[in-house]
């Protein structure tokens, strides 16, 4: 509460299970830095599709937290990330956002690094100085499917399980024969916690996303988390019908709850996220055996959900900025061969999730802003329609428990 120190497990104590969070979670500086200590700093982290890193020497900038990174493909093609940050005086190397180099070259004194990382020049250093003690330092980077994630730290926890799990779903992809048609960035001004709420339940869709629920059903069966491992009727058949042709679909959820992966249907008859329901793209990424074939969901706390679909793909990628604060990045996966004003029109492909994301935002902000006052109390979550929050927020204090050895914080 403003004016008195709480500790955070103090906190932790006041959450009432199935209800939404105590104040202080999303709008606290020091539950923020918490946040990215306890959960940044320590998980995979989905980066960027790989296809943006489409030549050698293409690379990308991201930053989480205090954190600065640099992902890069090197010259052997391997994808490989780097703090963003020289060995000589700790400058920034990459400024810009994204671009392709042949080296990584300081602004500052011109230290040179390769590829992989290695410093090959810095003038005048004397006879003592050893480069091979001066390479950028590496941060963990692991692809699954065309799909990059980094961990900032210096042990990763395991990532074989995650990959193993989804690569079989995401196979029949083809997520390395993509190219990206369209990326969007947006600042959402409301907590990442907010964000992830969002996106966990569809209680909100029928209200809010006009041109989604033209595709996408709100049924909490295939939008939840289904806990009891149930699915209706119709869910099973779309799931035997799938596999017996060879796309994995079936629900698998992590043990810890930390990612879910299933293939599920869109509404009758529809194909994919456009507003009339049909493929997007005639050049399709990937060998779903059916153009009705519905949308794989994958997501992975706490940064990525996922769409892949018969004709293209979509990633989003969550990075909290500030305690009120949230980028999200959508990225359009489509065949690197397919043309565009030929095989896709721009407009038609991005529309819906253009839409459904500014939709989300006002949403979230809104929710952000009522939750500021004084007078917010945490009230309970729908047990039909909100489920996959509940388990949201349970992964969310059961890291945050697990992990903390109970600081207290300071008088806001
Ligand atoms: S800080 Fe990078 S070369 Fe000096
Ligand atoms: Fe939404």
């Amino acid at each position: 509460m403003p004016g008195h120190p709480q500790s955070l497990s103090d906190l932790l104590a006041q959450h009432k299970p199935g209800h939404g969070l105590p104040q202080a979670f999303y709008t606290s500086a020091e539950v923020f830095e918490h946040d990215m200590e306890t959960i940044f700093y320590r998980e995979w982290l989905f980066a960027t599709p790989a296809a943006a890193l489409e030549k050698n020497g293409s690379f990308r900038r991201m930053k989480i937290g205090a954190f600065d990174v640099i992902i890069l493909r090197d010259n052997k093609g391997e994808i490989r990330a780097f703090h963003n940050s020289c060995r000589h005086r700790g400058s920034v190397i990459c400024t810009a956002a994204q671009g392709k180099v042949a080296k990584l070259t300081c602004p500052y004194h011109q230290w040179t690094y390769g590829l992989d990382g290695q410093l090959v020049w810095a003038r005048d250093m004397g006879e003592e100085f050893d480069p091979s003690q001066h390479s950028l330092k590496t941060v963990h980077c692991r692809t699954v499917a065309g799909l990059v994630y980094i961990c900032l730290a210096d042990q990763a926890p395991d990532f074989d399980t995650f990959a193993g799990t989804v690569a079989p779903y995401l196979g029949v992809h083809d997520l390395s024969d993509a190219k990206i048609a369209f990326q969007s960035t947006i600042v959402e001004n409301g907590n990442w916690k907010l964000v992830w709420e969002n996106n966990r339940e569809c209680y909100h869709c029928a209200g809010n996303h006009p041109d989604l629920c033209r595709t996408y059903p709100e049924d909490p069966s295939i939008t939840g988390v289904s806990p009891d491992g149930t699915f209706p009727e119709k869910v099973e058949s779309h799931f035997n019908r799938l596999e017996g042709a060879g796309a994995p679909s079936r629900f698998r959820m992590g043990e810890d709850g930390q990612f879910r992966v299933a293939r599920m249907p869109l509404l009758d008859g529809a194909e994919s996220y456009t507003v009339s329901g049909k493929i997007a793209v005639q050049k399709r990424l990937g060998r779903v055996p059916f153009l009705d074939a519905g949308t794989l969901l994958m997501f992975h706390y706490p940064t990525t959900w996922n769409h892949f679909l018969t004709d293209h793909s979509i990633t989003f990628r969550v990075t909290p900025i500030s305690p009120m604060e949230t980028e999200v990045q959508t990225t359009w996966l489509v065949h690197k061969d397919a043309v565009e004003g030929v095989d896709y029109d721009l407009k038609n492909l991005t529309t819906v999730w253009e839409h459904t994301n500014d939709e989300d935002r006002r949403v979230v902000e809104h929710n952000q802003q009522g939750i500021c006052s004084p007078a917010y109390q945490p009230g309970p979550y729908s047990p039909k329609h909100e489920d996959g929050v509940i388990q949201f927020v349970n992964w969310y204090l059961d890291r945050m428990r697990s992990r903390q050895p109970g600081l207290s914080m300071a008088a806001e």
